[in-house]
C-alpha cells in the first residue's frame, strides 16, 4: 500500500470540519499536526488523533514530520501562511479564495515555484465528481459544443454565525469572496474556453449584515459562448429544493421542516461576541470528530443548480449523477455513491505531491478564479464590463 501524505493543518475551524471526514478516512492522507490559537481545538485534536499541536503556524510549518500543509485559516492570513509553508519547503493545499488580491495570489505562486513545492487551491466544489464527470462527458464531443452555462445557487450563507470580518467586504467578507469562488470554479471547469470579460451586479440589502449577500454575473468566453452565475445567501428560497433536498455536502436534508432555521438561530446571538461564540461552537474543539461525521446514505457534494447547454443536449450535474436532456429523450448517467466524502481533493493532492502530476487546481487555476471574483466586485461598483487577463 502507498504511504499516506503527512498532513499538517493550519486552522481547525469550519472549513476543517468539512474536510475532517475526508482526512480521517482517506487512506492516502494522515493528519500528523495542527495549529490554531484556540486551546480547546488544539487539545481535542491532540487527543483524538494522537498528533502534534502548535499555537503558532510557524512551529507547525517547521515540524519535520509535516510534508504538506492544509491552510484553512481565515482568508486574510492565507498569504502569510502560504509564505511560511513555502519557506519550510512544505507542499500546500490552500482553501479558497486563495487570496484577497491578485498581487497576493501571484506572490503565492511565485514563492511556491521558487521553493519547488506544489500549490493546490481547494477544497472548492469544482473537485466534486459530478462536475468532473460532466467535464469528461463534454470532452467526448457526443453532445456538441458547449454554448451556454447557467449556475444558480440560493442558500442561507449570510445568516450563519459569522466573525465581524466575514461581514466586511474590505476584509474579504461577503458572498463574492466566499461563495463565488466555488461557483466560478465550477463554471470554469465546465467552460469550453477561457473567460474574456464580465459584467456583474451585487446586492447588499440587509443593513444588519452589511456586505454582499447576492450577485449575478454574465461572463463572455473567448469562443463566443457565455455563462450566467447567480447566487443569493439571503436565506429565503433554497436551491437544494431543486436537488431533491440533498444539501451541499450530499446529505439528506429535512427540506421544508428546516425552513427559517438560520435566521431563528442567529436571533440567540445578541452581540458580536455572542455571534463569534456561536460560530466557534460549530468549529472543531468544543465538539470532536463524531459531530462532523456525514451520516446516512451519502450523495456527492454540489453547489446548486448548474446546467451546461451543449448544441445537442443540456447536461445537469446532480448529487447522484448527470441528467442528460437530449434531442429525443432524457436519461440519468448514474454515479456510484461516494465512499469517502470529498475524496477527490486528497486524490488530486496525492497525485500532485507524490506522483508529480500537474494538478488541475493549481495556483494559476486559483488565481484565475480570484480574478473573476474581484472583477464581479469591480464591475458592480463601477457599472462597467471588466476585461480579464489571468485566465487559464
Ligand atoms: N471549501 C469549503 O467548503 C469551505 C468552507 C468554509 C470555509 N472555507 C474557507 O476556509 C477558510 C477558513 O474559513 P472558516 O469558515 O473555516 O473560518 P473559521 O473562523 O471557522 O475557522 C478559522 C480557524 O482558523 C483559526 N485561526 C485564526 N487565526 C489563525 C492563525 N493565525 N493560525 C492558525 N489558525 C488560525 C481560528 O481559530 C479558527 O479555528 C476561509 O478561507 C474560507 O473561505 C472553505
Amino acid at each position: 500500500m502507498s504511504e499516506p501524505l503527512k498532513l499538517g493543518i493550519i486552522g481547525l475551524g469550519r472549513a476543517f470540519t468539512l474536510m475532517l471526514p475526508t482526512f480521517a478516512s482517506h487512506p492516502l492522507v494522515k493528519m500528523v499536526a495542527a495549529s490554531d490559537p484556540r486551546v480547546d481545538a488544539r487539545e481535542r485534536f491532540a487527543s483524538e488523533f494522537g498528533a502534534k499541536v502548535f499555537e503558532e503556524a510557524q512551529a507547525l510549518c517547521a515540524d519535520s514530520d509535516v510534508e504538506t500543509v492544509y491552510v484553512a485559516s481565515p482568508h486574510q492570513f492565507h498569504v502569510d501562511h502560504v509564505k511560511l509553508a513555502a519557506r519550510y519547503g512544505k507542499h500546500i493545499l490552500i482553501e479558497k479564495p486563495m487570496a484577497l488580491t491578485l498581487a497576493e495570489g501571484k506572490e503565492m505562486i511565485e514563492v511556491a515555484a521558487k521553493a519547488n513545492i506544489k500549490l493546490l487551491v481547494g477544497h472548492s466544489h469544482s473537485y466534486d465528481l459530478p462536475y468532473l464527470r460532466t467535464r469528461e462527458m463534454i470532452g467526448t464531443g457526443a453532445y456538441g459544443r458547449v454554448r451556454m452555462i447557467s449556475a444558480l445557487n440560493f442558500t442561507d450563507f449570510l445568516y450563519r454565525p459569522r466573525r465581524p470580518e466575514e461581514l466586511d467586504t474590505s476584509a474579504g467578507g461577503g458572498v463574492v469572496f466566499s461563495q463565488a469562488a466555488h461557483q466560478v470554479d465550477v463554471v470554469r471547469l465546465l467552460s469550453p474556453s477561457t473567460a474574456k470579460s464580465l459584467r456583474a451586479f451585487t446586492a447588499n440589502w440587509d443593513a444588519s449584515r452589511p456586505t454582499e449577500g447576492a450577485y449575478t454575473a454574465q461572463i463572455g468566453l473567448e469562443d463566443g459562448s457565455f455563462a450566467s452565475l447567480t447566487y443569493s445567501g439571503y436565506a429565503h428560497f433554497d436551491t437544494d429544493e431543486f436537488m431533491g433536498w440533498r444539501g451541499e455536502l450530499g446529505q439528506m436534508r429535512e427540506g421544508e421542516i428546516s425552513y427559517g432555521r438560520a435566521r431563528q438561530g442567529l436571533r440567540n446571538a445578541r452581540t458580536v461576541a455572542g455571534e463569534i461564540e456561536m460560530k466557534n461552537r460549530r468549529a472543531y474543539g468544543p465538539t470532536g470528530r463524531d459531530a462532523f461525521r456525514v451520516e446516512g446514505d451519502l450523495a456527492h457534494n454540489h453547489f446548486g443548480l448548474v446546467i451546461v447547454s451543449c448544441e445537442r443536449a443540456d447536461l445537469r450535474p446532480l448529487p447522484h449523477g448527470i441528467a442528460v436532456y437530449g434531442d429525443e429523450k432524457r436519461h440519468l448517467e448514474e454515479l456510484p455513491s461516494p465512499k469517502i466524502p470529498r475524496a477527490e481533493v486528497v486524490d488530486e493532492l496525492y497525485d500532485a505531491v507524490v506522483r508529480n502530476r500537474p494538478p488541475l487546481h493549481s495556483g494559476e487555476w486559483g488565481l484565475a478564479t480570484l480574478e473573476i471574483c474581484l472583477a464581479i466586485l469591480e464591475s458592480a461598483k463601477n457599472g462597467r464590463e471588466i476585461g480579464l487577463t489571468c485566465q487559464v
